[in-house]
């Protein structure tokens, strides 16, 4: 193709993009398009299904059959979301084998905030309201993302994420209305879950690398910055109603800006993570590999029973 075509089919797709046209995967889209989809859809694929793991560990010892039926339908919801994200990943033109060979070799990132360790029953509270509310926050614009499948995928993962946020604000309720012992555990959650959770929405706007042109493309429609004013901006009075305390000494509401001004983030802790360093990494790559393998005989069954039934069809049609 000329150079002349290239750019005529690049205007195109802009104009498309500017008219909130949505991108299907047929259309002709930029490399770089197709490239930078793949990458964040596959990091949030990978971080579904890796964020099943510490809650996973917490099903068998859910205080009570609510608890426990609670937590298996929010650990069923992810593994979907993630095989939403997965398929959306294909229709651009990588196969499912080769976005797990990248999760398990290290090479494709997960969001940071699944690498923190989940020690007490609280600890499932803190994730459903803070990991899935900065979750909602982070994937509600994301339904109004320029590409097709993603949008769509969107949508129903949302309605979903608002039953698990709901869930651990309930357990978290529970908790601070419990005996001093259980507010304590809730208070730890929250010390332990506060800080990650704003990282896991990015780094700042200046350190982002792909806001600039993810906003361009209306893959993103807020940035990194935004959607963690609007997480604090909405947990804060969360927290009061819990009677909980935010950790940041500095958090503080400023009246001319009608937010919360709020103190500085650990960045060299989240590069540590993100680089593969922190307290959990080591763990959730050993246990998603473990049930990788484990499961090898699962996918061979199913793949021998369709190509049975193929073949059984086939037959039928030839016969
Ligand atoms: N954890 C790990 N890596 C992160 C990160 C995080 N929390 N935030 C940013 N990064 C990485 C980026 O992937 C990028 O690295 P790369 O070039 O190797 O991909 C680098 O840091 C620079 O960050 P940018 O801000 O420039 O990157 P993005 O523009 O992609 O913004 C994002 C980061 C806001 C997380 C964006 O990717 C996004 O919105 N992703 C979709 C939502 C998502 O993945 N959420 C993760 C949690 S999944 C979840 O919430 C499940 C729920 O059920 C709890």
């Amino acid at each position: 193709m000329s150079n002349e075509q290239i750019k005529n089919l690049e205007e195109i797709f802009e104009a498309r993009i500017a008219r909130d046209e949505k991108i299907e995967p047929k259309d002709w889209m930029p490399e770089k398009y197709r490239k930078t989809h793949i990458r964040q859809m596959s990091q949030h694929a990978h971080s579904e299904i890796v964020g099943m793991l510490p809650e996973g560990n917490w099903i068998s010892r859910a205080p009570s059959l609510r608890r426990k039926a609670a937590l298996l339908a929010k650990v069923q919801d992810e593994a979907g979301h993630g095989l939403y994200l997965y398929s959306a990943c294909e229709t651009l033109g990588i196969s499912r084998d080769e976005l797990f060979e990248q999760l398990h070799s290290g090479k494709a990132k997960y969001s940071s905030i699944f690498n923190y360790p989940t020690v007490t029953w609280a600890d499932m509270g803190a994730i459903g309201w803070l990991v899935d509310g900065a979750a909602i926050i982070n994937q509600v614009p994301l339904c109004n993302t320029s590409f097709g499948p993603y949008a769509r995928a969107m949508v129903r993962v949302c309605k979903e994420e608002s039953f698990h946020q709901r869930q651990g604000f309930e357990i978290m309720l529970k908790l601070c209305n419990g005996s001093p012992e259980q507010k304590d555990m809730a208070q730890d959650a929250l010390n332990r879950w506060w800080w990650p959770s704003l990282m896991m929405l990015g780094p700042t706007d200046a350190e982002s690398i792909h806001t600039e042109q993810s906003m361009k493309w209306k893959l993103k429609r807020k940035s990194n910055d935004e959607l963690r004013q609007q997480f604090i901006d909405q947990t804060v009075p969360q927290a009061d109603i819990l009677g909980l305390t935010i950790p940041d000494p500095d958090l503080k509401f400023n009246e001319e800006t009608g937010s919360y001004d709020f103190g500085e983030i650990d960045w060299d802790e989240f590069w540590q993570v993100v680089k593969g360093h922190g307290p959990s990494n080591k763990k959730r790559m050993k246990d998603r590999i473990g049930a990788w393998e484990e499961g090898t005989w699962v996918r061979d069954a199913a793949m021998a029973y369709a190509e049975k039934q193929d073949a059984r069809n086939t037959k039928l049609k030839t016969a």
